[in-house]
């Protein structure tokens, strides 16, 4: 009976080595090498530091298709260490990629790290920043556009052309003169512009009676702003990989480290138009322009600039709740995004996080539920791995220590959590959970009770990554804990988030699988307290 038995596991051994390599195998590769270097730019008038990718500010525009595998060197040339995070990208199962410092090594000066990860079921509008340091106030941020896979319907006609918009604060202040600025305890000054695609001068082209996609993220530090076009309406289609209902807008609230993709018809008599980036809740307003241009044009632009919504909370909200799900159209796979009815699922917890900002030592620090994180100097991943204790806290975000500590937040493959972001601050939040997107099924003023739950929206909230909580308000979402790994959730605005606005979740199943999560990579950078093991 030993013959046949070992027969068989040997066959099951080569399909299950045929599986895993066909999954990838089908999906093409793409390779790059990106070099990051120092480089100087007048933005704002004179001449600053920045940061370089290949030479370019903001970095190159990454393309790729849904399921592209993308093999991406990354060089530092920079005096500090460095890494990228791919901002919005679920890294399935490889946490191990996602490049930011609780699960990754960063990269030392003079040295590489080649990223390993595919854009597995994903589609729309997203970016890749700097997550080292202050890095992302000097640029290294750029745009990641997934495009659909020619197979796969989108709810739209094809665009007669696409263009992206990175908007965002900006400082004259360099990015190591800000970070000494809140290692000393304080906070930032308010931001010297906005700039839009690095600039304070773009123009985009089109042809009057053509359709054409606009891709807004904001890539800034703090400040949400108000994004609209002189003359036309936006059709929202996409937000951060959901397909919604295509709602007609006259501007949109863009928040921190969110994206929205947007088609606009060139309906209007030919001339230029302004289109218009400005501060949003802030006492003195600051405001970029680009223009669009029709190609029959012969008229600059001119006349006042379209009116920014009113300073009001409830405005921004009430807009917020118009995202919807389109529940028959699909998103990266063929099935209606609607099949998936999460509103019937009953949530295994429900942990509520408030946001602070308190003063430790006399220096200012944030904190989630009184904890304010710092890091610790061997990735978390890495530390779990390789079995090594003490490196971080399981108990500090639930648990009753205020102070700072390397928290994690325990959870199980499979949870399904409720999570409500309470925000008793007078300042805008913006919270972003790396490995997922979940479904923001409320919005609300004053404090969250359990009684709130009546006015979730449990049919057609969309999914996204990154969501926006008033200030003395709190956002609900829902979550979905399919993706095993150790995945930081963190304030999006980055003062906050370097100053212990985040923590990380530990999507964990005792188990080690291959089924459930990728091997460590053979190229793993090890640093801290796990220098010299193998992997
Ligand atoms: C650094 O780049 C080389 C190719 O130039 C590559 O072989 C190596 O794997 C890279 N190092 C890491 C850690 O990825
Ligand atoms: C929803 O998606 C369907 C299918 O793609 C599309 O035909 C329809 O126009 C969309 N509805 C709205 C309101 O956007």
């Amino acid at each position: 009976m030993g013959k046949p038995v070992m027969k068989l596991h040997l066959i099951i051994g080569v399909l299950a080595v045929l599986a895993v390599s066909l999954v990838n195998a089908e999906d093409p590769y793409l390779y790059y090498t990106w070099t990051v270097t120092y480089g100087t730019r007048s933005i704002l008038g004179a001449p600053q530091q920045v940061i370089l990718i290949n030479n370019q500010f903001p970095g190159p525009k990454l393309d790729v298709v849904t399921n592209n595998n993308i093999i991406l060197n990354l060089i530092n040339k920079l005096d500090q260490p460095f890494l990228l995070t791919w901002n919005g990208v679920k890294q399935r199962k490889n946490s191990w990629q996602d490049g930011v410092l609780g699960t990754n090594c960063p990269i030392p000066p003079n040295s590489n790290y080649t990223y390993k990860f595919q854009a597995k079921d994903q589609i729309g509008s997203y970016t890749y920043f700097p997550s080292t340091l202050m890095h992302r106030a000097a640029g290294g941020f750029g745009a990641l556009n997934i495009y659909h896979r020619s197979v796969i319907p989108i709810p739209y006609a094809n665009p007669d052309g696409d263009f992206t918009l990175l908007i965002g604060d900006w400082y004259k202040t360099s990015h190591k003169a800000l970070q000494q600025t809140l290692d000393s305890g304080k906070s930032l000054p308010f931001p010297h512009g906005v700039l839009i695609n690095g600039q304070t001068k773009t123009t985009f082209t089109g042809e009057q009676g053509k359709t054409y996609m606009f891709r807004i993220s904001n890539v800034g530090l703090s400040t949400s702003l108000n994004f609209r076009i002189q003359g036309h309406s936006m059709k929202l289609v996409e937000v951060e990989g959901s397909h919604v209902i295509q709602n007609l807008y006259d501007s949109l609230d863009v928040h921190v480290g969110q994206s929205v993709t947007v088609l606009v018809t060139l309906n209007q008599p030919p001339k230029d138009y302004y289109i218009v980036a400005s501060t949003r809740f802030t006492r003195t307003v600051l405001t970029a322009t680009a223009v669009l241009h029709y190609s029959n044009s012969q008229t600059a632009v001119s006349g006042p600039l379209p009116a920014a919504p009113a300073y009001k909370y409830h405005w921004s909200m009430q807009q917020a709740r118009t995202y919807r799900w389109n529940l028959t159209s699909n998103a990266a796979r063929p099935n209606p995004q609607g099949s998936f009815h999460y509103g019937k699922i009953t949530p295994t917890k429900t942990i509520v996080l408030a946001n602070s900002a308190s003063y430790i030592n006399g220096k200012l620090r944030y904190a989630v539920n009184g904890v304010s994180y710092v890091n610790a100097d061997t990735p978390l991943k890495l530390a779990d791995y390789f079995n090594i204790p003490g490196v971080f806290s399981m108990n500090a975000v639930q648990g009753v220590p205020s102070g700072v500590a390397t928290s994690v937040m325990p959870t199980n493959l499979h949870d399904f959590l409720e999570v409500v972001f309470q925000n008793n601050e007078n300042a805008m939040q913006s919270w972003h959970l790396d490995g997922y997107d979940f479904w923001v099924v409320g919005f609300g003023s004053g404090q969250w009770s359990p009684k709130k739950r009546r006015t979730y929206n449990l049919v057609d909230a969309l999914t996204r990554h990154t969501t926006q909580v008033y200030p003395n308000s709190w956002t609900a979402i829902l979550v979905s804990l399919d993706n095993q790994g150790m995945w930081n959730m963190r304030s999006a605005s980055w003062e906050r988030q370097y100053l212990g606005q985040q923590f990380y979740l530990r999507v964990w199943n005792p188990v080690r699988s291959l089924a459930n999560e990728y091997d460590i990579p053979s190229n793993v950078l090890l640093c801290g307290k796990v220098v010299g093991r193998h992997p």
